[in-house]
C-alpha cells in the first residue's frame, strides 16, 4: 500500500528570461515581460509529495519533520529572496523557468529520500500558472 504525503512550502525569488545569444527584442518577443533586463518577482507556492509504503512501527510514509527540513536546507534557505539567475548557481547556464525551477528542487531532494519513495514536484508561479514534475 503506497501512501503519498504532500508539504507545501513558499519561497520568492526573482529571475529574468532570457537566451543570452539573443538581443532584447528578441528576447521580450518570446519570454514578454518575463524577460525584463532589471528582474522581476514571483511568489513561488512549492508543493512537494513523497509516495512510500507505510512504515508499520511509526504508521509514516515520511517523518513530516524531516520533510519540512530537507525543504528548508535544500530549496528554501538557497531561493528565498534571490536572484536566481545571479545567485544561484544551477541557473547560472539555465534559464529560471518554472519548468527548470521544478527540475532543479526535483534534484536536490531526491537524493535525500530513501531509494523506496518516489517524489512528484508541484510548483505555482502565479496563482494560475504551474508546473509539475516527477523525474
Ligand atoms: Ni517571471
Amino acid at each position: 500500500m503506497r501512501v503519498t504525503v504532500c508539504r507545501k512550502a513558499h519561497f520568492n525569488a526573482a529571475h529574468r528570461l532570457y537566451v543570452k545569444s539573443w538581443d532584447d527584442a528578441k528576447n521580450e518577443e518570446i519570454f514578454g515581460k518575463c524577460s525584463n533586463p532589471h528582474y522581476h518577482g514571483h511568489n513561488y507556492e512549492l508543493i512537494v509529495n513523497v509516495t512510500g509504503t507505510i512504515d508499520p512501527v511509526t504508521g509514516y510514509v515520511m517523518d513530516m519533520k524531516v520533510l519540512k527540513d530537507l525543504i528548508k536546507s535544500e530549496v528554501v534557505a538557497s531561493f528565498d529572496h534571490k536572484n536566481l539567475n545571479e545567485q544561484v548557481p544551477e541557473f547560472y547556464d539555465l534559464i529560471p523557468s518554472a519548468e527548470n525551477i521544478a527540475v532543479v528542487i526535483y534534484n536536490k531532494l531526491f537524493s535525500h529520500l530513501e531509494e523506496d519513495k518516489t517524489l512528484e514536484i508541484v510548483l505555482y508561479e502565479t496563482p494560475r500558472n504551474f508546473v509539475k514534475y516527477s523525474g
